[in-house]
């Protein structure tokens, strides 16, 4: 059997996506290992979790760099230490900038709770419905140099039902999130993942 895949979460916030992740790691053949937990803020409720679960676990920010391009070097320091394969952004709050990205090329992901390209950015909850939108959803993506844009890796739709407001859909989509982001990184080190200009290839098992 393959040594599991490296995973490394960033995060900023309450950490499900990371939970959600980590439990699937749990799983026999999953395939991959939460490795590192990376927390641009330090009272980050999945900061604390990752700590509590004996997670290798940092807080890093750039605001103690003087530039982004120094704090991302110190951040693949970080990551070749602990030999990551690929990174899950999940819920954290910032762009990735070049120096990461060429790093990382294809190797990182995100989360996003609406079918992109709908309703990128913050609030995409909120935004489709205000928008009036009868269907949104989520997207697990790879990360390129702009917000929520990278090429498409899987989604799942979520009706939007009379009355629903920006609560009752964030549960209910976070519930497939949940699902979708573990499918994803599985997919990914099971080597069926085949980026193809904008077109992520799911290849037969
Ligand atoms: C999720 O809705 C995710 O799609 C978005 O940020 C939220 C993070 O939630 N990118 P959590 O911190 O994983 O609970």
């Amino acid at each position: 059997m393959h040594n599991p895949g490296r995973v490394a979460v960033f995060l900023s916030g309450r950490g499900s996506n990371f939970h959600a992740l980590y439990r699937a790691s749990q799983k026999p053949d999953s395939g991959y290992t939460i490795a590192l937990v990376i927390s641009d803020r330090k009272a980050a409720v999945g900061f604390l979790k990752a700590l509590r679960l004996g997670i290798p676990a940092v807080h890093m920010t750039p605001r103690s760099f003087p530039d982004r391009d120094q704090f991302e070097t110190e951040l693949i320091g970080r990551l070749h230490e602990h030999r990551i394969d690929l990174i899950c952004l999940a819920g954290y709050m910032r762009l990735v900038g070049p120096t990461l990205l060429a790093a990382y090329a294809g190797r990182i992901m995100n989360i996003h709770p609406a079918l992109l390209p709908a309703f990128p950015g913050l609030h995409a909850q909120r935004q489709a419905i205000e928008y009036g939108g009868k269907v949104s959803g989520c997207t697990v993506h790879f990360v390129d140099g702009g917000m929520d844009t990278g090429p498409i890796i899987l989604q799942r739709a979520v009706v939007i039902p009379e009355g629903d407001c920006e609560e009752t859909l964030s549960s209910r989509i976070l519930r497939w999130e949940h699902r979708l982001y573990p499918d994803a990184v599985r997919l990914y080190f099971q080597g069926r993942l085949q980026i193809s200009g904008r077109r992520v290839i799911i290849k037969p098992q």
